[in-house]
């Protein structure tokens, strides 16, 4: 796809498919309709009248242009109410258009969607969303299905039409939009790819292709034996069960001197999720193959940060192995000691992603970050608590809890914090060892959240739990790209 701004008049809008807004209950056109309106001698005005189209959030309806314009289908758009036009309402309408433009055989569109101005949204919002709607909507996995699956699409070339005054930052919105795009792209590829082909190699060999890709980005792969050196026994007691080797993969990004201290992004990389000894029941567990979006997530803001080379040094640390049971697995009772040299009783073998992001965190601790931010399918808990809708924050930091807050809203990816604390760490208590590796029942995506709270210290830190928001189930099956819009909120306005 090929994106653009224009400032052009939408009467002279060169293009097959003009969308244009309209608003419910009679409010009047908004003026880029309005003067297609009169060019077209009133015939918009008339179907609104008539009640053809009801001007709702996501009403689409599509005209054949006669004469008097350059362009060939005009795509009326309904905004809702204008009294009340919200970002939630502009979304709505912006994937209804995109949607009835990729059912025609129409190559170009232009949108007029972008020069309206929803409460909360600004010309680089309006933009960046759109693009990221664009590839949200355009999304499809075919890898795996042979034959010529991918149903060849005819679209080509959007444009995003703004005002003169409006170009500059509505610019700038598209080509972030694009960027983080395409890290989604990549992020819901990996996600949906299956245990059997996205191992823990297949994560190093796309994080090699992104360093490659860009000279601010390198990369170093440490094996099993290099873990063993470092004496990470809470990520090797994971990996204990499977004979697939693991991985543990550090990206650096460069884009300031290297004095500055970085953000480290560290991804939660268990390729698959069986439980180990405490094995899981069948039922979807097929979805444990989702257990890697926290790597995912970091892979794919990384393939952001190649594409914008923004400022700020940012470092993505990705511990990634699979969990599965055999005679060589850890059992239940079982105590490790972690890099940090706390000693971990493991009372459930399922509860494996804090282990490998326990030595991840004292991993990241080199590096002398301004901000950690681990990012986790980590507990079913979290679903129960916050359901798919907000991803779950927790951390030791006001200051850069609220930042990430902030930056979902911003970005419509919103998160939801859970409070820590001593009565929660409490629970994690073992007669055996420093800790228990679960909390019981009650809690438990604080108690997990607890758990790696015991491996930060000072440096300002945040968990993303996002066993809610990584992925959807149903007919719309497939991993979502959460919380990359978050995270590169935060990165750009770093
Ligand atoms: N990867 C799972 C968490 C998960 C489960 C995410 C279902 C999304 C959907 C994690 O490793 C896990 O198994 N957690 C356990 C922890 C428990 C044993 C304390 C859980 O949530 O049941
Ligand atoms: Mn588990
Ligand atoms: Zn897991």
């Amino acid at each position: 796809m090929e994106f653009h701004v224009s400032t052009a008049a939408a009467e002279k809008q060169r293009t097959a498919c003009l969308m244009l807004p309209v608003y419910s209950k009679g409010a009047a056109l908004p003026s880029a309709t309005r003067r297609v309106d009169r060019a077209i001698g009133g015939l918009i005005a008339e179907i609104m009248d008539a009640g053809d189209m009801q001007g709702d959030a996501g009403n689409t309806l599509l005209l054949p242009v006669a004469e008097g314009l350059p362009c060939k289908r005009i795509l009326l758009v309904g905004c809702g109410p204008k009294a009340d036009f919200s970002r939630k309402n502009y979304l709505t309408a912006v994937r209804a258009a995109f949607a009835a433009w990729r059912k025609t055989k129409l190559a170009t569109a232009a949108s007029y969607l972008t020069t309206e101005s929803p409460r909360g949204t600004d010309p680089y919002r309006r933009t960046r969303l759109a693009a990221e709607c664009w590839y949200d909507g355009a999304y499809r996995f075919t890898t795996m299905k042979s034959g010529d699956a991918d149903e060849a699409t005819s679209q080509q070339e959007l444009t995003l039409c703004v005002s003169d005054r409006q170009a500059a930052p509505a610019r700038k919105g598209l080509k972030h939009g694009i960027g983080i795009g395409e890290g989604i792209d990549l992020a819901k590829d990996l996600g949906n790819l299956p245990g059997n082909v996205c191992t823990p190699s297949h994560l190093a060999q796309v994080a090699r292709r992104i360093a490659k890709s860009n000279a601010k980005i390198t990369l170093e792969v440490l094996g099993e034996a290099e873990m063993r050196k470092l004496k990470m026994g809470a990520m090797l007691s994971v990996t204990a069960g499977t004979s697939e080797p693991a991985k543990f993969l550090v990206l650096r990004y460069k884009g300031s001197a290297a004095s500055k201290a970085p953000v480290v992004l560290v991804g939660k990389g268990i390729t698959f999720d069986a439980g180990g000894i405490s094995l899981k029941p069948p039922p979807q567990m097929d979805e444990m193959k989702y257990d890697m979006c926290g790597a995912a997530t970091v892979l794919g803001v990384f393939q952001a940060l190649a594409r914008l080379t923004p400022t700020g040094n940012v470092v993505g640390i990705i511990p990634s192995c699979e969990n599965l049971p055999s005679g060589t697995a850890t059992k239940p009772g079982d105590i490790v000691t972690s890099m940090s040299g706390k000693t971990i009783e493991i009372l459930n073998t399922d509860a494996e992603g804090r282990l490998i992001l326990c030595d991840a965190l004292t991993y990241a601790k080199r590096f002398k970050p301004s901000a950690m931010i681990d990012i986790a399918t980590l507990t079913g808990a979290c679903l129960i608590a916050l359901g798919r809708h907000r991803t779950g924050l927790l951390g030791n930091s006001d200051q850069l809890a609220n930042r990430l807050l902030t930056a979902g809203d911003r970005a419509s990816d919103e998160a939801w914090r859970l409070p820590l604390g001593d009565a929660y760490d409490a629970q994690l208590r073992s007669n055996f060892a420093d800790m228990a590796n679960i909390g019981g029942r009650e809690a438990g995506t604080i108690t997990a959240a607890c758990f790696l709270a015991r491996f930060v210290d000072e440096t300002p830190w945040v968990h993303l739990d996002i066993a809610g928001t990584a992925w959807r189930q149903g007919a719309r099956k497939g991993a979502t790209g959460r919380p990359i819009p978050l995270l590169m909120e935060y990165l750009l306005n770093h």
